[in-house]
């Protein structure tokens, strides 16, 4: 129970990488607002961590939107009067070649991506100013670190965006007792990424099981990550022991991306 009477939010909280990451916040103790643009998705999140008799709140927000974050802030706050753990998980692509990418994917993608990202922590950071102190832990991916494999350069600007953008911000909030950090998944088995690999498998005119063989070789441990992977470094960075860690972004890759 690292995370006993925390609050924390997820944003995209209702399936993927964001429900294994409210889920194990939860059953570290903490009380968690599973936000989706999905209502019935967060719901059913929300719902998955009370049956494990845990707390959770379901909350339907727009993060490409600011006035729905701070109504997300506000009735996280109205219903438990702080916030000490933000994801910034919510976020969206389409696979295009970089000389297919559109100006309606560039706004969709950047929307949810840098600026959801950008106005949820700076939403929540006010909070945590005035509590001196919390933990701010955004899912960024190799993607933005320059993976080769990347299936959409707009994708990965935003995603470096959020990596550049974790670096600012941990030096600036450090001295409210701020961590802010990123997490880099690598290839990991959600809608998104399956969505992924029905694409590339038609592309490359394999079947679907040849091809996720095929992306598995490029992974030096030869295995794609269960969202329950990215999870467990969420909660280790939420947690006591990772006081001392900001302005980092841990890959999560078995081995794709060497730093
Ligand atoms: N799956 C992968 O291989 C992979 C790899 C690297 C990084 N990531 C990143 O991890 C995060 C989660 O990805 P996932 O694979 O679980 O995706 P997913 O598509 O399975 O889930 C994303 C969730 O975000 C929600 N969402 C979308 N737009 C939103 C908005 N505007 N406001 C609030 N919620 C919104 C969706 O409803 C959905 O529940 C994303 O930021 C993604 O870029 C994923």
């Amino acid at each position: 129970m690292l995370l006993k009477d925390k609050i924390a939010i997820v944003t995209g909280a209702g399936q993927g990488i964001g429900s294994a990451t409210a889920m194990a916040l939860a059953e570290a103790g903490a009380t968690v607002v599973t936000a989706d643009i999905d209502g019935k998705l967060a719901e059913a999140a929300a719902q998955a961590i009370q049956a494990h008799q845990r707390k959770a709140l379901p909350l339907t927000v727009d993060v490409g939107d600011v006035e729905s974050i701070q109504s997300m802030v506000d009735r996280t706050l109205a219903a438990h009067g702080r916030i000490d753990i933000l994801v910034n998980n919510a976020g969206v692509t389409r696979r295009a070649d970089i000389m297919d990418i559109t100006e309606a994917d560039w706004d969709r993608i950047h929307r949810v991506n840098a600026k959801g990202v950008f106005f949820c922590l700076q939403a929540v950071a006010r909070v945590m100013i005035k509590q001196r102190g919390g933990r701010i832990i955004n899912i960024a991916s190799i993607a933005g670190k320059g993976y080769a494999g990347t299936s959409n350069a707009a994708y990965a600007a935003s995603k470096g965006a959020v990596i550049s953008l974790t670096k600012t911000a941990a030096q600036q909030l450090g001295k409210y007792d701020i961590n802010v950090n990123s997490v880099c998944p690598g290839v990991t088995r959600t809608a998104l990424g399956e969505a992924n690999l029905r694409v590339r498998a038609q592309e490359e005119g394999l079947s679907i099981e040849a091809m996720d063989a095929k992306r598995l070789e490029a992974i030096p441990i030869r295995r794609a990550n269960d969202p329950a992977d990215i999870a467990a470094m969420v909660v280790f960075l939420a947690s006591p022991g990772a006081r001392n860690i900001t302005g980092q972004s841990y890959n999560v890759d078995g081995g794709i991306v060497p730093d």
